[in-house]
């Protein structure tokens, strides 16, 4: 059973700058809810029992958005607003799931993953990346079945544009398993037009092995001098590891751009 997740937090943001230079997007509100609790409810949804939150000293707003408990207290004695009660015991939920870990450096995702080395008890975990919003259809849960079937590593895929496969992850598929799942020869991070071997693009949902954790440890940094989750993946891939495409039914959103931030607002507004 895949118990626990995993959220990157503790990148830059440079996308949704100048909010991003005094603010987390992750709080950024989405039809009057913070990006991150999408997220959350998704792992809820899914089963998942803990949540490791990977966070930098710049990103504390977020912690502090669960540990505001006098804060409240003192709030919910004075109003009496059975609204704000509600808003509280929501956070209290979460904030029993979740686990803080540090990245002090933004190096990349992987340099993030590695971070939550020692909390990982199981020998597969989930990770998500909050920018990726997935709606109408839980990911995470259809990933999760799709791993009990074949007992491998999945990832989410989603058929993107030619022209814009070098903004992606890309995979080279294998063989088709069942109409929705494939397996994974290659996946190659930001391909240029030409040297795409597919548009089918990952998607920020992963389950993932506990096994990446020595493959990290040794990841030199790839493109753009990051260490990419999809680098240690690859590596993983090459010594036999069985990854999964998992082709999601649900509607993609992509938060981490103004203009998917705002495009994203609309669209979840108008459900
Ligand atoms: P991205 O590189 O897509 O986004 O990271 P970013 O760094 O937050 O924002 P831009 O690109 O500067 O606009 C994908 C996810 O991985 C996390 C980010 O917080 C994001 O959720 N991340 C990225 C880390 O936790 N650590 C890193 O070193 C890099």
């Amino acid at each position: 059973m895949i118990k626990q997740a995993i959220i990157p937090l503790a990148g830059l943001g440079t996308r949704l700058l100048p909010l991003t230079s005094v603010f987390a997007k992750e709080l950024l509100p989405i039809n009057g809810k913070p990006g991150i609790e999408y997220i959350l409810e998704e792992c809820v949804n899914s089963g998942i029992k803990e949540i490791i939150f990977i966070i930098s000293k710049k990103k504390e707003i977020i912690k502090k958005y669960f540990y505001n408990d006098k804060f409240y207290k003192k709030i919910i004695k004075q109003k009496k607003d059975s609204r704000i009660k509600e808003e509280y015991k929501k956070i209290l939920k979460y904030k029993k799931m979740i686990k803080f870990v540090y990245q002090d450096k933004p190096l990349g995702t992987g340099d993030a993953v590695l971070k939550t080395k020692k909390l990982i008890k199981d020998n597969y975990f989930l990770m998500l990346l909050p920018d990726d919003l997935i709606i109408k259809n839980n990911c995470s849960k259809s990933m999760i079945k799709v791993h009990k079937k074949y007992k491998s590593s999945v990832m989410a895929s989603m058929n993107v544009k030619k022209k814009n496969v070098s903004r992606w992850g890309i995979f080279k598929l294998r063989k088709k398993l069942d109409k929705n799942n494939s397996l994974i020869d290659d996946v190659i991070e930001k391909p240029s037009v030409k040297s795409a071997p597919s548009n089918k693009a990952v998607i920020g949902r992963y389950i993932l092995p506990k096994k990446i954790f020595t493959k990290l440890l040794k990841q030199k940094p790839g493109k753009g001098g990051e260490i990419h989750i999809t680098d240690t993946i690859q590596s993983l891939i090459n010594d036999r590891e069985k990854f999964i495409a998992h082709n999601f039914s649900g509607k993609y959103l992509d938060c981490g751009t103004m203009n998917g931030y705002i495009q994203s607002t609309i669209k979840i507004a108008k459900i």
